[in-house]
């Protein structure tokens, strides 16, 4: 639902326009839309043909006209979308994967991990013919040190690379090299050694993440079907399966290199348990019942601590859950969530006396 406009905030444009922009369409955490390096980005606008990474819609609402969007992140969907139409804009085409090209004037966002810079430009290459451009920034602190060289490596020549206040700014015009594209990276899960695969930029990529390994430790009694809420490389749906050879597994994650990662390490499981995967914004559209959902949700997003996200899994997973069904959740101690899964749960109990991870089991779903 879109919230009111008075829940924005309004972006004054240098060409006299205001926009009114909400970050976060299903939710309010306060925060703006956009920073400077969406500002920067809009002063290189030069036609721009494809946009990549815009998470909240600022970019494609500041140029104003209905530029296709390369968005890997589901989430980010339902904030364009909900921009757009509360600035009266038509809205832009949105997709999970790099639309073909050629695209020959291209804006974007640079992600924080360099993997992930890395697995864009090697996809972008593949599209931007030789002379296509690139303007590419970010807020400084966020920015992968080595952003310029890898721009250099895999898309072709910068010419500028520089800081714009808090901003910086990379502009690149495409040569003739072809890069490889970023395999994705393949480990072994300690004790078990289950073959992992995670995608350049996916959670606890190469080590397990010991939030993870908590959850694992205390696991319910798995049964029926088993859902992975924010699943990453899958390992959580991943052991449910090796654990029990009766269950079904669904994975979910927001982020399409999550949902790759997932698949490929199922894949490679060599387990024939029924199996689907998901890219969704928590279980938007999903509806089916499940009897247990495991959950290590995020804790951050675009640079920011947030709980929202949680939050709306947390409400998601009531709404989905059998009314035997079962919610476990890790988390750090110190978020709290127990009072937030309270809200949705008749029966919150923490299961674990990790000094830094709780694990929280939740019973009786109430339905909203
Ligand atoms: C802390 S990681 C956990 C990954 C994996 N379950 C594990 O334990 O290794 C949180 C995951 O939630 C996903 N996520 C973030 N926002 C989401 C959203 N709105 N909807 C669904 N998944 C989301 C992230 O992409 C990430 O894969």
């Amino acid at each position: 639902m879109l919230r009111a406009v008075s829940d924005t905030h309004d972006w004054p444009q240098a060409d006299g326009r205001t926009l009114h922009l909400l970050r976060g369409a299903r939710r309010s955490d306060g925060l703006r839309a956009w920073d400077a390096a969406d500002g920067v980005l809009a002063e290189h606008d030069e036609d721009a043909d494809l946009l990549v990474g815009d998470r909240w819609g600022a970019l494609v609402c500041a140029l104003g006209r209905p530029v296709p969007v390369w968005s890997d992140h589901a989430a980010s969907w339902y904030d364009i979308r909900g921009n757009q139409d509360r600035n009266d804009h038509t809205r832009s085409p949105i997709s999970a994967e790099l639309p073909d090209g050629p695209h020959k004037r291209v804006l974007m966002r640079i992600p924080r991990a360099t993997e992930r810079l890395d697995d864009w430009l090697t996809a972008l290459a593949a599209q931007v013919p030789e002379g296509g451009t690139l303007a590419a920034a970010g807020m400084a602190q966020h920015v992968p040190r080595q952003a310029r060289q890898r721009v250099e490596a895999l898309f072709g020549p910068v010419h500028h690379s520089r800081g714009h206040g808090k901003a910086r700014l990379i502009l690149a015009t495409r040569d003739h090299r072809t890069p490889e594209p970023v395999p994705l990276r393949r480990w072994l899960w300690p004790e078990t050694e289950w073959p992992v695969l995670n995608a350049p930029g996916v959670f606890s990529g190469g080590s397990p993440d010991p939030g993870t390994r908590t959850l694992l430790s205390h696991l319910p009694p798995l049964r029926g079907t088993v859902l992975d809420l924010g699943c990453g490389n899958g390992v959580l749906g991943l052991a449910a399966a090796h654990r029990n050879e009766d269950v079904d597994v669904v994975f979910v994650d927001s982020d399409m290199a999550a949902i790759r990662s997932a698949r490929a390490t199922w894949d490679a499981s060599g387990l024939t348990h029924p199996v689907q995967f998901f890219h969704r914004d928590v279980l938007s559209g999903l509806k089916d019942p499940v009897d247990v959902v495991l959950c290590n949700p995020p804790f951050h997003e675009g640079g920011a601590q947030t709980s929202a996200i949680a939050a709306r899994m947390f409400a998601a997973a009531a709404s989905v859950l059998t009314d035997n069904g079962v919610l476990a959740v890790v988390a750090n101690r110190h978020l709290g969530h127990d009072v937030r899964l309270g809200r949705h749960f008749d029966d919150v109990q923490p299961v674990s006396r990790h000094p830094r991870f709780v694990v929280l089991h939740a019973r009786g779903p109430r339905r909203r």
